[in-house]
């Protein structure tokens, strides 16, 4: 079976991203996975809802942004307004993530919620039933090109024995030997960024990629 992929554009220069995302495209992207970083949840200062705007003109793939923010539900409209189809955040800064799945669904977009390496899945629990997704994250957040966390994967494995319905979104790390891991425990939406400018080209990564979960 072929994989959903959603390349992450963080690791190509964010001044030419035509070519990649073209590429992307062409070569059977499900979503196309955009960082947002403040600075302040992570280190990095990436870009916001003006590069979801621009990305709408250059492909027709749907986008879902990774809010590593401390306030996302600051963000919710623009991202809406920019054309975001998928707005996913991070539980550890929620206090109150039932509310801002509410407000991402009223925006007329899907909702994820996302969960570090460090963080529990009970942190996921009582809202998996309300997200169309959730992301457990494989890597710690805010770089790309670290290394696969494989203690991720019995997490996947609960919540796929408790939940078959929600989508499992993996970040970090995943190439053409991690996503049969986190495939195989569960896993049907894989994030990739680095590892699509290992292979000569895009297309052949993607290749890659589905010949290791066939
Ligand atoms: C990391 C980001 C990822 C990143 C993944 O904080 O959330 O989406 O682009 O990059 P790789 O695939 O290189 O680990
Ligand atoms: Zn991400």
């Amino acid at each position: 079976m072929k994989p959903s992929i959603a390349p992450s554009i963080l690791s190509f220069s964010h001044a030419e991203l035509r070519g990649p995302v073209r590429e992307m495209e062409r070569s059977g992207a499900a979503w196309l996975h955009v960082d947002v970083m403040d600075g302040q949840f992570v280190p990095p200062i990436t870009f916001g809802d003006g590069i979801v705007k621009s990305l709408t003109g250059l492909c027709a793939l749907p986008i879902e942004a990774h809010l590593m923010t401390l306030t996302p539900e600051r963000q919710v409209e623009a991202f809406a307004a920019a054309g975001c189809r998928r707005f996913i955040f991070h539980a550890e800064v929620a206090p109150h993530a039932h509310r801002v799945i509410q407000a991402i669904h009223a925006a007329g977009m899907e909702a994820g919620i996302a969960i570090n390496p460090g963080t529990s899945l009970s942190a996921v629990e009582e809202v998996e039933g309300l997200v169309e997704l959730v992301l457990i994250m494989t890597v710690n957040p805010g770089y790309g090109g670290q290394k696969f966390i494989s203690e991720m994967l019995p997490k996947i494995r609960t919540l796929r024995g408790r939940n078959k319905s929600v989508t499992i979104e993996v970040d970090g790390g995943i190439h053409a030997e991690t996503i049969a891991l986190a495939r195989d425990a569960g896993a049907n939406l894989f994030v990739v960024g680095s590892y699509l400018q290992e292979p000569p080209t895009i297309g052949e990564a993607f290749e890659r990629l589905a010949a290791a979960c066939a």
